[in-house]
């Protein structure tokens, strides 16, 4: 979401034409400009969109070439700074561990210190926002948290000599390499920089205690030998993308949990379903840790694939998982407000032929009583997408009692569909997307775009075929679908749908594959999100598998673009380092200055990488020939300190 932006609109109700109705889109802005409302126009506007911008040119820089280099790439007058690596201290008053080049670093040491595998990031300025005074203030804000996900460990790296050994000791490192950084960032002439050592500094990791909250909470199917009560658990893991509420809390998405799990017996229904197998995705956790162990525990995977909120400003704080957001392989939560003031989440389950999903709040954002917007999200209904042919759609309400959801049916509660979500999608009949990623909010229409990432398997044997939204056998670019809700309110239960871009590679000789870009080529639209301005920045995961054969190498290594989204232009502004995938991105409310997570530079075919041989891949961004690839988050700004974008 905007991020910025959104609390705006949110601690500024009522006065006059909000924010959003004057960042309009770049053809009705122009229109307003022409009638000679300029002066006025540019008093209201943010004065992130005033200063040394011309207000009808959304796109400003020059597209960079696609790139196989080990390096990040960024138009000419930009730069790209490294702001906090894998090993970087956190900044703890607790102590600050210095990373070691071989990763002899201890699990103690890895708990105060970034974790691997960057993803979502978010912004909360400081102090935080109170009223409509400080909103002012925090604009040119020169302190912050960021909250940056880590979302899985590539073992190999993480030890000192790999996967070789396996031991309790590598368990727990792995286990604290997981989870969330929160950091304080102050910035020092243009540049920003860790606050170290900052009382705000927090890990929060696989085994930190949460609390678990809404419909499920306390459910037998959540109830285990360690927490009869059903409502304690340790950790979060595969924290993929996230999302930002209006009252200043950070939501952290809980995707392929069930890659943790190993279940050596008869897997039930209910865990295959979720994709628990005999040996997980090779974390052997459960070699050392008994809990992962999904046959002797199997309510501990139901206590996974949440969104999980966490309160940045309060290093003290527990965090929460909010059952009634569904559980699924959770790829973002996406906040924004209906017109009535209740609190909208858009959701992907990321997987191939999985569901978009939409909650809506019961009650209504307070944006004078943060501590009343606490449990906001412990109360409402979960919809799951229906996308008609035709070019409509419907939201279906997964609530007991309805939809066929009964008892009979075996729902008996709203906690069992909340545990079993993609079963109650599945009995309902939703519609099965090719694996719908992160979501974004257009600041000022409200439109809605969704990243359907790709899906090889559309159209195979045995697969289901392709459909109006998804309009593409073996989809291996993937399409960004884009709706506008039923009188543009988030709460609609009805939507029109289209296509904002089917990606792909123009130069591709099969038809099929060369996409309706305008613009520049890319494939695997993942990272999605709006800034203030209303530029959409799309983030690329093309599989390293894969990037580099024949017919994707002209697209070179994972990216990141801007849209103009009223034009359908689409600009490369910046190519990452050899392997990597580009994750989350957010930006300073004031538009100068960028953070993108660079994620897994180096990563061959396997994800339990041999330093030695990864060398030869990518070395970025330390380039020590006894050091190994680090993912990272990136400050990008302009030479001239000017709008990034413009
Ligand atoms: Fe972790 Fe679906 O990306
Ligand atoms: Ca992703
Ligand atoms: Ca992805």
């Amino acid at each position: 979401m905007g991020k910025g932006y959104e609390q705006d609109q949110i601690v500024n109700p009522g006065t006059g034409p909000g924010l959003e109705e004057l960042l309009e889109t770049n053809a009705a802005r122009r229109r307003v400009l022409k009638a000679g409302l300029l002066g006025g126009i540019l008093a209201a506007l943010p004065a992130c969109a005033t200063r040394g911008v011309a207000p009808d040119k959304l796109l400003g820089f020059a597209s960079v070439p696609v790139s196989t280099a080990d390096a990040v790439t960024v138009p000419p007058g930009y730069r790209a700074d490294v702001l906090y690596a894998w090993g970087d201290a956190i900044g703890s008053p607790a102590g600050q561990p210095a990373f070691k080049w071989d990763a002899s670093n201890s699990a103690e040491e890895q708990a105060l210190q970034s974790g691997m595998h960057h993803d979502a990031i978010e912004y909360f300025p400081l102090p935080r926002v109170e009223n409509a005074a400080d909103q002012a203030k925090s604009r040119n804000a020169t302190r912050a948290l960021l909250a940056i996900n880590h979302e899985y460990t590539d073992d190999g790296l993480l030890h000192p000599d790999g996967v070789k050994t396996w031991t309790a000791d590598k368990v727990r490192k792995s286990q604290l390499a997981h989870g969330v950084s929160v950091i304080e960032v102050r910035r020092e002439g243009g540049r920003w920089n860790v606050v170290r050592p900052s009382n705000l500094a927090r890990r929060i990791t696989a085994q930190t205690p949460m609390r678990v909250s809404g419909p499920a909470a306390g459910h037998a199917l959540l109830r285990t030998a360690a927490d009869p009560s059903g409502t304690r658990v340790l950790g979060t893991v595969n924290n993929c993308a996230g999302g930002y509420t209006p009252w200043g809390t950070y939501l952290t998405c809980e995707e392929n949990f069930n890659g943790y799990f190993a279940n050596a017996g008869s897997i039930p229904a209910e865990q295959r379903r979720y994709g628990i197998s005999a040996r997980g995705a090779g974390y052997r956790w459960q070699e050392h840790d008994s809990r992962f162990d999904a046959g002797a525990n199997p309510n501990e995977p139901n206590r996974f694939g949440w969104v999980v909120e966490i309160d940045p400003y309060d290093p003290q704080s527990v965090p929460v998982k909010r059952t009634a957001l569904g559980r699924i392989k959770h790829e973002g939560a996406m906040v924004t407000l209906a017109k009535d003031g209740r609190v909208v989440v858009y959701m992907g389950d990321d997987e191939r032929f999985e569901y978009i999903y939409k909650f809506v709040s019961a009650r209504a954002y307070d944006p004078a009583n943060r501590e009343a917007n606490r449990s906001l999200l412990d109360e409402g209904t979960l919809h799951v997408a229906f996308f008609n042919d035709s070019g409509s759609g419907t939201w279906i309400a997964l609530r007991q009692g309805e939809n066929g959801l009964t008892a009979a049916n075996g729902f008996a509660s709203q906690a069992e569909i909340l545990v079993r979500t993609r079963q109650a999608a599945d009995f309902v009949g939703a519609t099965r997307m090719d694996r719908p990623e992160w979501a974004a909010v257009h600041p000022a229409t409200k439109d809605v775009y969704v990243t359907l990432t790709n899906n090889d398997r559309r159209g195979g044997d045995g697969q289901p075929g392709v459909n109006a939204v998804n309009p593409r056998g073996a989809n291996v670019f993937g399409h960004i679908v884009k709706w506008t809700e039923h009188g543009s309110d988030a709460a609609a239960e009805r939507f029109a749908w289209t296509h904002f871009v089917l990606a792909g590679d123009a130069a591709h000789p099969d038809p099929a594959r060369r996409g309706n870009i305008k613009g520049d080529s890319f494939g695997s639209p993942d990272g999605l999100w709006f800034d203030a301005r209303g530029v959409l920045w799309i983030q690329t995961d093309v599989s390293t598998s894969v990037l580099n054969k024949g017919d994707y190498a002209r697209i070179g290594n994972n990216q990141m673009l801007a849209a103009d989204v009223s034009t359908g232009e689409i600009r490369r502004f910046l190519t990452g380092p050899a392997g990597c995938e580009l994750t989350g991105c957010v930006m300073a409310p004031d538009g100068r200055s960028l953070f993108v997570n660079i994620q897994h530079p180096g990563e061959p075919a396997s994800e339990r990488t041999d330093p030695a041989r990864v060398r030869g891949v990518s070395n970025w961004p330390d380039f020590r020939p006894d050091g190994r690839p680090r993912s990272a988050t990136l400050m990008i700004r302009r030479d001239d300190g000017g709008i990034v974008g413009t």
